[in-house]
């Protein structure tokens, strides 16, 4: 059994190549060959905290695995991560472990690049300007998956924490220089992507503030009662989901509008397998707004965790343990 820690993730999953894997799972799941259950949550309401746990299957691929992971907002205060995670791949043909992973690179690597896949298909193609609101774990890997699909030249953060703005800008300088900014409205006044990467419960900006043409990639809000974007914003877009069974069970972003009638289930136009497959079209003109909102796909973590290993296992990386 082999053993990846964060270094090998980092250096075996460069996010070209995640797109691509991203790319193929989410063509895999659109033609039905993809078993993900809408995962389990286990509440730890003593520590305001949750456990997940995101089993896949891809018989058309030959991959199996689990996600475990731990999501604590309260962590931050206590200088440790909000999300820890163990990702345990086995071989569908005999349930055997093949391989476990430090789980929370992992997913920022897979969440990226799965914006990074919206990006390609829904912004507009000479984007130039991405305002990021929340700069925490995930948005690393958020401006890394965008830089790689659209000329990205200026970069705007805002974080409600100035530590973590300032060591989130240090973090990016060796890729791109990234500018601290006061106030949410300056991430976006100006923006041709925003990505939205917060542990916010309410919205996190105005949609009055997006410019005609703007994408929008939300991540962050992954319960029914939480959401980061306003009705403006949802109203404004066009909107793509990850998948309809994990965002219409999950997604505060769009359930809240849906329970107060502002918003029809129909007015999502597709998820990122329809892109994907060329199915859907979505984004038609320079000037509409496109919304792209993700809660997380147990199909995302199976491909990139499998292409990590087969590229270990040929390159000689990691660590082999024996457990038996
Ligand atoms: N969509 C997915 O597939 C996916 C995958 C992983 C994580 N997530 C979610 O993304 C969110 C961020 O994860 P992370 O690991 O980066 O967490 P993190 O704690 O490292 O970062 C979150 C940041 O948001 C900031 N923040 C909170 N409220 C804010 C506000 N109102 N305005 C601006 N900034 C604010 C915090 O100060 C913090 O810096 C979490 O809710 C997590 O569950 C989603």
């Amino acid at each position: 059994m082999l053993i990846l820690n964060k270094k090998d993730l980092e250096e075996l999953l460069p996010m070209e190549e995640v797109l691509d894997v991203l790319a193929k799972g989410f063509r895999e799941a659109k033609e039905g060959r993809c078993v993900v259950p809408v995962r389990f949550h286990l509440n730890v309401e003593e520590y305001q905290g949750q456990f997940l746990f995101m089993p896949a299957f891809l018989p058309g691929l030959k991959q199996s695995g689990t996600k475990i992971v731990s999501v604590f907002p309260q962590n931050t205060s206590k200088g440790k991560p909000t999300i820890y995670a163990t990702y345990l791949l086995s071989d569908p043909t005999t349930g055997e472990l093949l391989a476990i992973m430090e789980g929370a690179t992992l997913t920022g690597i897979r969440t990226g690049g799965t914006s990074g896949l919206a990006t390609r298909y829904l912004a507009k193609k000479d984007a130039k300007i991405l305002g990021v609101i929340g700069a925490g774990f995930q948005s690393f890997f958020q401006v890394r998956a965008i830089q790689a699909v659209r000329p990205i030249e200026e970069v705007r953060a805002f974080d409600v924490d100035q530590k973590r703005l300032q060591n989130f800008c240090q973090s990016m300088s060796p890729y791109i220089k990234v500018s601290p900014v006061p106030n949410p409205s300056e991430a976006v006044r100006q923006s041709d992507i925003l990505v939205t990467s917060t542990t916010s419960k309410t919205p996190v900006f105005s949609g009055k503030d997006l410019k005609p043409g703007a994408h929008i990639n939300a991540i962050g809000a992954f319960r029914p009662d939480m959401r980061e974007v306003d009705d403006e914003t949802i109203l404004r877009s066009k909107i793509v989901v990850d998948t309809f069974e994990g965002c219409l069970s999950e997604a505060g972003d769009l359930l809240i509008p849906m329970g107060e009638g502002k918003l029809k289930k129909e007015a999502v136009c597709g998820d990122l397998g329809d892109l994907v497959t060329g199915r859907k079209m979505v984004r038609e003109s320079n000037e509409e707004i496109t919304f792209f909102k993700s809660v997380g796909f147990a199909m995302e973590d199976v491909v990139t965790a499998h292409h990590a290993y087969e590229k270990a296992i040929r390159e000689g990386r990691g660590q082999k343990i024996e457990v038996f």
